[in-house]
């Protein structure tokens, strides 16, 4: 497995790859590797000639009073797992590489990037958008894997791969969850035993609305009203059900629709959601 440093290197190594005639998958991360990522980095590898895995604690995401100085970094066991998972070369550019001194453009996906997250991290979509796009630029993939986990960020990653015209198939993989239930994330590490015991609420509290949404419910409200009552033991950001690719809110479920939620859980932000497809909706399409 090699390791880039420089976009020019990785490009580099990604074109001559392409000459080939090969197919590049990619999975960008920010390290603290877990089961969810290794979970993107198989598909990629058994789906395409070539994997690549990128490794960079975007800055231009995290907001000045966010955790980008405490985020997880386990670079040499992230290098050791993504091996391990097949990939074949890692891309970790530096933040100065990234982000020189005049650094001035930044992409903004509208509509999709409002509401759920955006609303207490304002900046945080077009942060991700901007590096999503400038690790495409150097990656050159033919399919990017991306978490359900982060249901709005593979949205926004979506529209800007169609509207930008990338030629880029990006794939939505599904959420990777502890044994007990709690979706796996790198800010898992920051709850104490009793917070990880309290952060099971949100997944228990999807789990119960989605036998609701599958016996018949299809009150936005009824629904949304279980959930913040499951949830009563944190301090809840948004319960909130929007269309499954606008992201905009709904007032019946009448198509797929994502049922998000967010919490602050002790030290952690943790977010979480659950897909559903009326049966009664997509028989009719
Ligand atoms: P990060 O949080 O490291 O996640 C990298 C990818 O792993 C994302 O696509 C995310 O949705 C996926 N992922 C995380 N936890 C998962 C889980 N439990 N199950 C399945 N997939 C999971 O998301 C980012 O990094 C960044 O915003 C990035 C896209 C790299 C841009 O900086």
């Amino acid at each position: 497995m090699q390791v880039f440093r420089h976009a020019d290197e990785m490009r580099a190594w990604s074109l001559s790859r392409k000459c080939a005639g090969k197919r590049v998958g990619f999975v960008p991360t920010m390290g603290a590797l877990h089961e969810g990522h290794l979970s993107l980095m198989r598909a990629a590898v058994r789906e395409n000639d070539v994997a690549v895995a990128s490794i960079f604690v975007n800055p231009a995401q995290f907001a000045p009073n966010e955790d980008l100085d405490a985020y997880p970094r386990t670079f040499d066991s992230d290098l050791e797992m993504s091996q391990e998972a097949g990939i074949h070369a890692i891309y970790a550019p530096t933040a100065s590489a990234m982000y020189p001194e005049g650094y001035s453009t930044y992409v903004n996906v509208d509509r999709v990037s409002e509401g759920l997250c955006s609303r207490t991290r304002p900046h945080f979509f077009r942060g991700v958008a901007t590096v999503v796009v400038k690790l495409f630029n150097a990656v050159l993939p033919d399919r990017a894997y991306f978490g359900q986990k982060d249901a709005q960020q593979y949205a926004v990653i979506k529209r800007m791969a169609q509207d930008l015209d990338m030629g880029i198939e990006i794939i939505e993989m599904p959420i990777i969850r502890e044994p007990d239930g709690l979706a796996m994330s790198s800010r898992n590490q920051y709850l104490g035993p009793e917070d990880r015991q309290r952060a099971l609420c949100l997944s228990e509290s999807l789990f119960r609305a989605l036998d609701a949404l599958e016996a018949g419910e299809r009150s936005v409200d009824k629904i949304v009203r279980m959930v913040r009552d499951g949830m009563k033991d944190v301090d809840i950001d948004y319960v909130e059900i929007v269309d499954a690719e606008t992201m905009q809110p709904v007032n019946e479920i009448n198509r797929t629709v994502l049922l998000a939620v967010a919490a602050q859980v002790g030290p952690a932000r943790l977010i979480d959601n659950i897909k559903f497809a009326p049966p009664e909706a997509t028989a009719a399409q």
